[in-house]
């Protein structure tokens, strides 16, 4: 939910650390801040975005230690007291946290009464007055934060720098921190993101452990004191540029990216021959695929509806009883964990707090969980210690668009290998490994020629609402059209199980209104007509989302064609016009289409 940032070393450290900011923006842009070492600890923050900061960072900034952060509130509003840095009273420590104190209010009503005077409404403030205290009856850094945090609860990754200590001290509890090891300086980050142009040596700090890192070397640490071991590893993803290139927006880029991307995620894995596909990090067996009583799918945001869809096609092809949950919902159920069924975790980032937390849960009642995950190496990667990577890529903008697509496919890979270990011929396995080849160059062609978009847009950007309508396997495909048309154009949205719109939501449309349909050429199609004419016979503007070639698009006032494909892929090909209406209404509402408000990108806290 925020991004941290630190270097210790040699060379002066603002530019790595505004840079690293910017690399890290999308974890959180409401505020920022940094603080550096500089004889004393020069401290600068602002509320507004990474570019406001910079604007107000003198030319010259001596110092080769420093710590920064961008911040997604959770206590407190954006505002420049609330931004991180927070520092000690006499301003010779400074603290940067990513995470909730559970606890704070107690923490601060303490400190309140022994004087101490906050200056923030922020749950992290409390911490750096902690450590000042125990630095000031003496305590070592390490001590110092070692003990705060003992009186803490909740959630961190966090910095804390010192004014008289070259050494900055990092700490994770729930909140991911990788230390990237250098020669002579080392870097800290929230993710690996700003550390691959400086280092492939790194250390994931694992929850429980404190750092202490100087230019020299880290030391790491178990919270009650034990030795830990700093495994270093080698960054083994590369990930690329996540650069912009010539693209206005990288939502924009990371829709273009998706022919590229399924390929990335389909490579390796299609077995023509016997009509099946290879996961093989799942780890399982024919005999255990057999053995598998149900399927449970974890998910938030695009992720659960990516999940939706895949529970459909597990279900269909395998025939196996699988179902989605959310994440944020599963673990407060109470839910009957069966220790030989099969879960899976599905994030793009391997950092939301829902999706671990549920995790866990299952863990803990003897379950195993599978990642379907994007970011290599991420905590629930590994926390699941098994699963499949999508390998989308770097997704730098807020809204998920190539992730989901590839989430869909793995899941689809998934599905015919547990198909053909029970049920599902060969020669419709054939089909399928047929169709998921050529869908790269579908979803291509589809974007070189996405259709009458604009005049959707048109009809959309001053709506007062939008309804989407799907049925079966398009159903999660209008949610996740709703979801992204809210999140970056701000339009508020329904999205519904078509059938089911008769039975209240229609209630809402008046002349005008305007109705988002996604009917592929499947056995749905003519039941997904009966609900387009009830739409129209209240006045309503239908948007349609159909096959090429498909006549049902008399039925709308605007058609937007996909090509066509095997109806149970057909999401990954649906999905993409949803894409690009919402990302132009976003553009013409003048919305910040990578960074829309109140939003982040990894959703850290729960
Ligand atoms: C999707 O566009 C959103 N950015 C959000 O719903 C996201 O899908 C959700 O927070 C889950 O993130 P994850 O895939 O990284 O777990």
């Amino acid at each position: 939910m925020c991004g941290i940032i630190g270097y210790i070393g040699h060379k002066p450290a603002t530019p790595f650390l505004v840079e690293g900011l910017t690399r890290l923006e999308y974890r959180g842009y409401d505020s920022s801040g940094i603080a550096v070492r500089n004889g004393d600890l020069e401290i600068h923050k602002c509320a507004g975005k990474i570019t406001d900061l910079v604007s107000i960072l003198p030319k010259k900034i001596e110092g080769t230690s420093g710590i920064a952060h961008t911040r997604w509130a959770t206590h407190g509003p954006p505002s420049d007291v609330n931004a991180h840095p927070h520092c000690s009273v006499d301003g010779k420590i400074a603290l940067v946290h990513n995470g909730i104190i559970e606890n704070a209010r107690v923490l601060r009503n303490r400190l309140e009464k022994e004087g101490v005077k906050l200056q923030s409404d922020t749950d992290s403030e409390a911490l750096v007055h902690l450590i000042h205290r125990e630095i000031s009856n003496g305590s070592k850094p390490l001590t110092a934060v070692r003990r705060t945090l003992k009186r803490a609860r909740g959630t961190w990754g966090l910095c804390v720098i010192f004014e008289d200590h070259d050494t900055i001290i990092c700490a994770r509890n729930g909140s991911p921190l990788v230390i990237g090891v250098g020669d002579g300086e080392n870097w800290i980050a929230s993710d690996t993101l700003p550390l691959q142009a400086r280092t492939q040596q790194v250390i994931r700090l694992e929850d429980g452990v404190l750092a202490e890192v100087t230019s020299e070397g880290v030391k790491t640490s178990r919270f009650d004191g034990r030795y830990s071991d700093s495994n270093v590893t080698t960054l083994d993803e590369d990930w690329g540029e996540a650069e912009l290139g010539d693209y206005p927006h990288f939502m924009l880029k990371e829709i273009y990216d998706q022919p590229e991307a399924l390929r990335q995620c389909l490579t390796g894995r299609l077995d023509l021959k016997d009509g099946n596909a290879r996961l093989g990090g799942l780890g399982l067996t024919p005999k255990q695929l057999q053995k598998i009583p149900h399927v449970r799918l974890l998910g938030c945001g695009t992720a659960l509806l990516a999940s939706q869809v895949g529970r459909l096609v597990i279900e269909q092809l395998a025939r196996v009883p699988a179902l989605a949950h959310v994440s944020s919902e599963f673990r407060h159920n109470d839910p009957v964990i069966e220790n030989n069924a099969l879960h899976f975790a599905v994030s793009q980032s391997g950092e939301t707090a829902d999706t671990l937390a549920a995790i866990k849960e299952i863990q803990l009642k003897g379950g195993e969980v599978r990642g379907v995950i994007n970011v290599v190496g991420s905590t629930i990667a590994r926390q699941c210690g098994k699963g499949c990577y999508i390998h989308s890529g770097p997704e730098q903008a807020v809204a998920s668009t190539k992730a989901f697509t590839n989430m869909v496919a793995a899941l689809t890979l998934f599905a015919i290998q547990i198909g053909r270990a029970r049920s599902l011929s060969r020669t419709r396995g054939k089909q399928l490994v047929k169709a998921l080849k050529k869908l790269p160059q579908l979803v291509e062609s589809y974007l070189d020629n996405p259709g009458s978009i604009m005049d959707a847009v048109d009809a959309l950007k001053d709506a007062k609402s939008v309804l989407f309508l799907g049925r079966g396997i398009s159903a999660p495909v209008a949610r996740e059209g709703a979801l992204k048309l809210m999140e970056i154009a701000y339009i508020p949205c329904l999205a519904y199980p078509a059938g089911e719109m008769k039975h209240g939501p229609i209630a809402l449309l008046e002349e005008g209104s305007p109705v988002v349909v996604v009917a592929p050429n499947d056995s749905l199609k003519d039941k997904t007509i009966s609900s387009i004419h009830e739409c129209r016979a209240r006045g309503a503007k239908i948007i349609l989302i159909h096959e090429e070639g498909d006549s049902i698009a008399e039925e709308a006032d605007i058609a937007i064609s996909v090509p066509s494909t095997d109806p149970i892929l057909s999401p990954i090909l649906t999905v993409l016009p949803l894409q690009l209406i919402a990302y132009h209404t976003a553009l013409i509402l003048d919305r910040d289409v990578d960074r829309p408000r109140n939003l982040a990108k990894s959703v850290t806290v729960e």
